[in-house]
């Protein structure tokens, strides 16, 4: 439908930005980040799968099944590989007429005791069938547990807690209640398995010995995933696309530069959505290798941009040092006194005042916390002892064009390019 005379309509070089067709999506929704391939478009884990499936499968039959924990990086499919596999056991038990439940309580939402026993309750009953209402607030803790024993003994021969996040949840109260329900007879009948999830791969050690014993939980391991399986991860997404339109090339590319980047699956499929986007803004037929790394560009400036805007002046001098070090001397590693060198260049350049050593290094950890640098402290031989180093880990040509487009930092930059500060060990 056509409106003659509108705004959009007067508006000029905005091409077919409200056109709601274009040549390149024809199910855009399969690179949305909430969904759920199918199962056969799950790739390379199928190891994991088996082995989650081993632990769990017991329910089938309405045994009790063990606690698994699943620790892995962020992107290694490991709340996909959950969800996937205890769906699977509640339909097989089903066919056993056994009932099983699942909930899946993400814990970084769900952060303390209470919330998180409320969020299983209410996860898990139904109300036409159990007669119970688990109210969202306004009763205390100890009520929700009671409602959560009356509902899973109502409903389940076996029931799947799946926590999500669980470094998130405070405290480890919630697993020795879920653990030991059946042991300190708060269940008859119904037996619980608890499926954890955390990328944090140390949360194991935060756990005390009286929960691991209780738990006696398997734990699995995603390993990251490496250039080939992402490359499968992302030809699996091929439908989202009109025949045709997805280069080879691009696909590899795509792979590689999430390889790159810790193996992580969510970070190639967004790079996918984003090179179509920007293909199908261009009017492309066909989605270029070139069209993926113009989107990586774009999206790794976005980040920057945000992380720029919410920093002071001399934060920003603080990397703006190590960016421009970088560029210079074309490496991405510098010693504290390279570093506050260049700083002092680039306070005067800008006109800002110069801050102590230690606090341009705090100003760096600021930067670290935001994981744009890494800094570690290494040895340089005996006789100078350990000194810190500083690695840039955003591309610095990416860093300094955001730069380049503020008023004050534009064109801003260190004269010297050699070091005379000559201490070290902050
Ligand atoms: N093996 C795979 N095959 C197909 N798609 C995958 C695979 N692994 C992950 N994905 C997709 O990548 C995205 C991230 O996966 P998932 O959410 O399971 O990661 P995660 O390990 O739980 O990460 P986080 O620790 O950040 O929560 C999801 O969109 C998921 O569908
Ligand atoms: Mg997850």
């Amino acid at each position: 439908m056509t409106r003659q005379g509108g705004p959009v309509e007067n508006a000029s070089g905005l091409g077919d930005a409200f056109s709601a067709q274009d040549h390149v999506f024809s199910k855009k929704e399969l690179l949305d980040v909430g969904y759920v391939p199918d199962p056969s478009h799950i790739v390379a884990r199928n190891e994991e799968i088996r082995r989650l499936a081993t632990a769990l499968n017991p329910a089938i039959t309405g045994d009790d099944p063990s606690n698994v924990f699943l620790y892995g990086k962020t992107g290694t499919g490991k709340s996909l590989c959950a969800r996937y596999t205890t769906n699977r056991i509640v339909a097989a038990a089903s066919e056993n007429d056994v009932t099983v439940g699942r909930v899946i309580v993400d814990c970084s939402q769900e952060n303390t005791e209470t919330r998180a026993v409320r969020a299983t309750a209410r996860g898990l009953n139904d109300p036409e069938e159990t007669d119970v209402t688990v109210p969202e607030s306004g009763y205390g803790r100890s009520r929700y547990y009671s409602l959560l024993w009356e509902v899973l003994d109502d409903r389940f021969d076996v029931a799947f807690v799946v926590l999500d996040e669980i470094d998130c949840l405070d405290g480890t109260d919630f697993l020795m209640q879920l653990s030991r329900a059946t042991e300190a007879k708060k269940l008859r009948h119904c037996s619980v398995g608890i499926v954890g999830i955390s990328n944090k791969i140390k949360y194991r050690d935060r756990l005390e010995e009286r929960v691991k014993s209780s738990l006696q939980e398997r734990e699995l391991v995603f390993t990251p995933y490496d250039r080939e399986a992402l490359r499968e991860i992302v030809r699996s997404r091929l439908d989202a696309f009109d025949s045709g339109v997805l280069s080879d090339d691009a696909v590899s590319e795509c792979a590689s530069l999430a390889a790159e980047e810790h193996g992580d699956a969510r970070k190639a499929i967004n790079l996918l959505r984003h090179t179509g986007e920007l293909a199908a803004n261009e009017g492309a037929d066909t989605i270029t290798a070139d069209h993926v790394r113009e989107a990586r560009t774009l999206a790794e400036r976005d980040r920057v941009r945000a992380l720029l805007a919410g920093a002071t002046a001399q934060q920003k001098a603080a990397l703006l040092s190590v960016v421009s070090l970088a560029l210079v001397e074309k490496t991405r590693t510098f010693k504290t006194a390279e570093v506050y060198a260049a700083y002092e260049d680039i306070c005067a350049d800008a006109g800002l005042e110069t801050l102590s050593k230690r606090r341009v290094h705090d100003l760096l950890r600021e930067w670290e916390f935001l994981e744009v640098l890494e800094i570690e402290r290494t040895g340089d031989g005996r006789a100078r002892g350990s000194y810190l180093q500083h690695r840039l880990l955003e591309d610095p040509s990416v860093v300094r064009s955001v730069f380049d487009q503020s008023d004050r930092f534009a064109g801003v930059g260190f004269t010297s390019g050699t070091v005379t500060t000559t201490w070290s060990n902050i």
